[in-house]
């Protein structure tokens, strides 16, 4: 079943997805070649403790953390560490949750790291519309396919592929709601957009083949081919006046 917020809600979701928002914004200040992933955990722990907010990720199916740092080939979940050293010309997604009054906060960006290639600026560019354009498709009347197709169709014309093993997914007062929300699959197709639905909505693109594998630590899923990927994460309510990105500051 696919819960509708009512308006409350809604602005309840905001003020997390805000929050996220806000957090991502300040880390991404903070990413220069030199730095290690851990810095910016412990950073975004100390602002989270500030603020009074409760981090969503950390604990959740063990994972050990408030962020999600996953370097170049790495498509999400990589786990902030002292050995992992950003450097100029690395891409970085940073991905994290918060809680709220009970309510979930979710979204995520794919950062260069210094000057990156024109290549790895491409891939970030086309996954970040990408995840626009699906974004334009919440409206009433349509249907969560087109919401999906929109993502795969955005980055297979510009020559990359999309993940299937992981998907974006309705939030609320959990983090991992109905409906799954694949970025593949078949305009037309899926349930119904009714007002009050709130997604996650987040596209995972690769430069190079779909297939992706877990790390030994159970937790870092990395492109099988090596090549880069990217990562954009926005959550959206289905208005009657339209898209509206809870996690836009
Ligand atoms: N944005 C991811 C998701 O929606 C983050 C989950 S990371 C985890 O699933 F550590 F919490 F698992
Ligand atoms: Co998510």
């Amino acid at each position: 079943m696919i819960i509708c917020k009512s308006p409350t809600e809604v602005e309840k979701l905001r003020r997390s997805g805000r929050m996220v928002r806000q957090l991502l914004g300040e880390i991404r200040d903070q990413v220069r070649p030199g730095i290690t992933t851990l810095e910016l955990e412990k950073y975004v722990a100390k602002r989270l403790k500030e603020l009074g907010a409760r981090p969503a990720f950390k604990g959740y199916r063990g994972y050990p953390c408030c962020l999600c740092t996953s370097i170049n080939d790495e498509v999400i979940h990589g786990i902030p560490s002292e050995r992992r050293t950003l450097k100029g010309g690395d891409i970085l997604s940073l991905d994290m949750g918060v809680v709220v009054d009970g309510y979930y906060g979710d979204s995520a960006l794919t950062v260069p790291v210094g000057a990156i290639c024109e290549s790895a600026q491409r891939l970030l560019k086309v996954t970040e519309e990408a995840l626009e354009l699906a974004i334009d498709k919440v409206r009433l009347g349509n249907r969560l396919g087109d919401v999906s197709a929109t993502v795969q169709q955005h980055a297979e014309t510009n020559g990359y592929s999309v993940v299937r093993e992981f998907v974006g997914h309705g939030i609320g007062k959990a983090m991992h709601e109905e409906p799954q929300i694949p970025n593949f699959g078949q305009s037309g197709h899926g349930p119904l957009l009714k007002e009050g639905m709130v997604f996650a909505i987040e596209p995972m693109v690769n430069a190079g083949g779909p297939a992706v594998r877990v790390l030994d630590d159970n937790w870092t899923a990395v492109t099988v081919d090596g090549r880069l990927s990217a990562h954009f994460e926005h959550m959206v309510a289905v208005t009657r006046n339209g898209p509206d990105v809870l996690t836009r500051l």
